[in-house]
């Protein structure tokens, strides 16, 4: 579909590369900030991305691409919709075009990484694989240009000799991409060698297309002004840099580059304000703390497991505080204010709808968990099973209740596993029209006819066993722990099955 929004242009452009684990959503808006002309993303695999579905995320305001098993692969917000570039490995055209038909609406352009000489990427024919495979290149580059309505560009490295390089450019400009990255060394270098300035000019002169020169973090570029002199010396039309801006993205400010302490504490900002995985948060603090890792403080920093233990690390407990209860809030308003009822859906085979359990909906003692084990009761059924499940990205819980063979879930996470409990609970109660404790519903009658269920059960209890009678005459619903236990020993004594 034809977006609205200009095309991005890559002359005159300052960029930040594309680095695996780096370049997640908060490096490329700090680095935007900071004066980036352009964003790439980490590479993502065709096959991953291929498998995750798009989801717009309102509390958070992006738009997300979830993985099967939950995990965020790529999120991103208006904010970088039309400089952000989303760099994908792959080595099969069918499948690139489906992933950026996928992502096409919310990126502004689509890059190849064809520069990776990892082993995971070149086993799989991608990265610095392709670079020996020039149809495949073609294939790949103009089914995505004649595929998408976005800007098609690729990143390379350099051949053995200028000349295979200068033909292989010359082959890629053809498919009709709008930019080509070089980056100025070979596949068998490593990144400490010297960046072959040379090569990169050698393509500049050859071909029309702007051509982005990358490679120079290490020898050349130092500050601000040193990235013009990059491009000049490459005669390039625009630069991109990966290791200097991982170190400091300030290098994109054309004012001079801040302190790395101001610039760790933007980026954390960022990171709470995206939620972003606590992992890849402190992967990025650690890049930026450099040989500063082994330090006491970055010891710390290491030891933290959240994000609210990295803010604490770094004295910023009350932004953490202030930033998720105003997510939070806007969450709840969300759903109080959805235009939308909130109708069960079926995923697979489990009723789903998108609930959060709010403590101060109910009066103390009273939980959704209580009102649906009264109701299993009281229709003979089985007790209610729970299964959590919790992600690793934020230690956030879902539940799944299982309840006379149907299975109830909350699509969306919580902070505890007792809450995730409470939301699959609620779904289920809201799902079969039962009521849920809630404030003012109280007269239910549910929990009331529970003491007297109880006591009938206690009458032909087993006579011998005190401690189930015990807990039987205890009187019900105290706290929920206290409930679960009574409840086993109860369908115990009643003769039902429990799971
Ligand atoms: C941590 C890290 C991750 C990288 N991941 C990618 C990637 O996902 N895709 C890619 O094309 N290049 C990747 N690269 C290579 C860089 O984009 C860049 O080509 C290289 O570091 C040379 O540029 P520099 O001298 O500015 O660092 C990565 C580099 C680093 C340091």
């Amino acid at each position: 579909m034809a977006s609205s929004v200009e095309r991005l242009c890559f002359g005159q452009k300052y960029i930040l590369a594309p680095m695996v684990r780096v370049g997640t959503l908060p490096m490329r808006l700090l680095a935007l900030d900071y004066g980036a002309h352009i964003v790439y993303c980490e590479e993502l695999i065709d096959i991953k991305m291929a498998q995750c579905k798009r989801v717009v995320n309102d509390v958070l305001e992006t738009v997300d691409f979830i993985a099967p098993d939950e995990r965020v692969m790529f999120r991103t917000c208006r904010k970088e919709k039309d400089r952000v570039v989303f760099q994908m490995g792959t080595a099969d055209p069918d499948r690139a075009l489906a992933v950026a038909k996928l992502i096409e609406n919310d990126v502004a352009a689509v890059d190849v990484n064809m520069g990776c000489p990892k082993e995971y990427s070149t086993k799989g024919g991608m990265g610095s694989a392709l670079l020996s495979d020039p149809e495949k290149i073609e294939a790949i580059l103009s089914t995505l240009v004649n595929g998408i309505s976005k800007p098609v560009t690729c990143k390379i490295r350099i051949l053995q000799t200028l000349e295979d390089t200068v033909n292989l450019v010359k082959r890629i400009e053809r498919t009709g991409v709008a930019a080509i990255a070089v980056h100025g060394r070979m596949k068998e270098e490593r990144p400490r060698h010297p960046v072959h300035c040379d090569y990169i000019q050698a393509v500049a002169e050859s071909v029309s297309i702007p051509v982005i020169a990358n490679g120079g973090s290490l020898d050349s570029v130092k500050t601000f002004d040193d990235i013009e002199k990059f491009r000049v010396a490459t005669g390039a039309s625009s630069v991109m840099l990966a290791r200097a801006a991982m170190w400091n993205p300030s290098i994109f400010r054309q004012q001079g580059a801040l302190s790395v302490e101001t610039v760790m504490d933007e980026y954390i900002k960022y990171a709470v304000r995206y939620d972003n995985n606590p992992f890849n948060t402190k992967y990025c603090l650690c890049q930026m703390l450099r040989d500063r890792v082994e330090s006491p403080f970055g010891k710390q920093l290491h030891a933290a497991q959240t994000v609210a233990e990295i803010c604490e690390v770094f004295g910023m407990p009350e932004y953490y505080s202030k930033t998720t209860a105003e997510l939070e809030a806007r969450r709840s308003s969300l759903q109080v204010n959805s235009d939308q009822p909130l109708s069960p859906k079926l995923e697979d085979d489990i009723i789903t709808m998108a609930i959060r359990f709010e403590r101060r909906d109910y009066p103390p003692q009273i939980t959704p968990k209580m009102y649906l084990l009264e109701w299993s009761r009281r229709e003979k059924l089985n007790q209610p099973l729970y299964e959590t499940k919790q992600r690793t990205q934020d230690r956030a819980f879902q539940s799944t209740v299982i309840v006379a063979d149907k299975k109830y879930r909350s699509t969306l996470w919580e902070k505890s596993k007792k809450s995730a409990e409470q939301a699959a609970a609620i779904v289920c109660l809201r799902t079969l029209g039962l009521p849920e404790g809630r404030v003012g519903e109280e007269n239910s009658g549910l929990v009331n006819k529970r003491k007297r269920d109880d006591k009938q059960c206690a009458a032909l209890d087993d006579k011998e066993s005190v401690v189930r009678k015990r807990h039987i005459t205890e009187p019900p619903l105290q706290k929920e722990g206290e409930m679960i236990r009574m409840t086993k020993v109860v369908n115990g004594a009643c003769g039902q099955t429990t799971h």
